[in-house]
């Protein structure tokens, strides 16, 4: 059975920068409490109209199918994770699969939020493994500037999410020892509430303020994206940041550990850990309690804010492209986040 390695990387962040100081024009923030809780100094946001979370997508993936040494024409399957998705349905897969003209292969969107990448990219290591597929383009990408509530009342959120894209292509490779060594998934949906955003949903009690059983069809259609409706934010991400905090400090310790430990491995073996830019002194905590030095983890937040599925294949991108990461490295990827889900991937490059 092969295993699957990553052939090809590629990025792409919008030109926009803003800066924490650009943020105070809308919101009471400051620099200074962004920085100190967060790490963040800017973050990128797409063009309103020209860039979309897909064609930052199809930039990523260009210069990973490039760098993979293959085409287009060769991609036979994508796993596309994004929690900002060009419409609610249908999904990103089909519309990267259109933008790049692509053969009519199979196109599957992941709904996993900040740890959607790597769970799609476990997925895509799945087919390679069973033979069934041999050049998956998997893609972490988010527009998430389109949807933030940029007023006081959703500044814990809109302050830390960035827009750009990451893009890998996975093929088998024979080399015993090489590529993916294992992929960690889990879930807990009993707090689903604490990072979430309610619409366009249908679950009633998040779109009405009275019973939905008060309300008949015609009326219930007509709440549905309703004034009443934006005007609770439920259109918008909403965060209990500290229970998240306590969680994936937690969590990401714990899913690297397992990752490990099925290898036969430990913290000092890993070369490069990237794990997801959720928020630089949950990295810190990590980094601190699994006893890592600077080298061994990697960290761009201050440069792009948070990117959610985005976060780690830009991470992993930017970290190679600076020759942090080399041939034979041992690399872990890892994510937490809404849902709660968290996961990891451990690799050699
Ligand atoms: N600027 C200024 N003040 C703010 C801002 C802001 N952007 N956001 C919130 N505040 C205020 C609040 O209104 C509150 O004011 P009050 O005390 O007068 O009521 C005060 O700051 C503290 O609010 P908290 O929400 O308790 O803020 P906290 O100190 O916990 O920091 C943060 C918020 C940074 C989100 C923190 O909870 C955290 O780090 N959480 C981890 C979650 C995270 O990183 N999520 C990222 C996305 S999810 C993911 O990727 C896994």
């Amino acid at each position: 059975m092969p295993s699957s390695k990553i052939a090809g990387i590629g990025m792409y962040v919008p030109k926009n920068v803003v800066t924490n100081h650009d943020l105070t024009k809308y919101m009471e923030t400051s620099d200074e409490w962004i920085q100190e809780r967060t790490g963040i100094k800017e973050r990128r946001y797409a063009h309103r109209t020209e860039e979309t979370t897909t064609t930052m997508a199809v930039e990523a993936a260009r210069i990973a199918i490039e760098r993979a040494g293959t085409t287009v024409e060769e991609i036979d399957f994508i796993v596309f994770a994004t929690l900002s998705p060009d419409y609610y349905f249908p999904g990103c897969g089909v519309l990267l699969q259109r933008a790049m003209k692509m053969g009519e292969v199979g196109a599957l969107d992941i709904r996993n939020q900040c740890s959607g990448f790597v769970y799609a990219l476990s997925v895509a290591d799945q087919f390679i493994k069973t033979g069934m597929y041999k050049n998956v383009l998997v893609v972490g990408s988010e527009k998430h500037s389109f949807g933030l509530d940029f007023s006081t009342r959703g500044r814990n959120v809109s302050v830390i999410f960035g827009d750009g894209a990451g893009a890998v292509v996975l093929q088998p490779t024979e080399k015993k020892g090489q590529g993916i060594l294992s992929t960690h998934l889990h879930s807990d949906g009993e707090s689903a509430e604490i990072l979430a955003m309610y619409n366009p949903g249908t679950h009633a009690n998040y779109w009405a303020d009275k019973n939905y059983a008060d309300f008949d069809d015609a009326e219930i259609g007509q709440m549905f994206m309703s004034h009443n409706m934006i005007d609770k934010a439920q259109n918008f991400p909403n965060m209990d940041g500290p229970s998240v905090f306590k969680k994936a400090v937690v969590k990401f310790p714990e899913v690297i550990m397992e990752a490990l430990q099925q290898n036969g491995l430990q913290p000092s073996d890993i070369n490069m850990l990237i794990p997801h830019q959720a928020n630089l002194r949950i990295s810190q905590f990590v980094q601190q309690k699994l006893g890592l030095s600077d080298e061994q983890v990697y960290n761009n937040i201050q440069s792009y804010g948070n990117t959610t599925a985005a976060s780690v294949p830009i991470a992993l991108c930017e970290a190679w492209e600076k020759g942090l990461i080399r041939d034979g490295d041992l690399v872990c990827l890892a994510a937490f986040g809404s849902g709660f889900t968290w996961a990891s991937a451990l690799l050699k490059w």
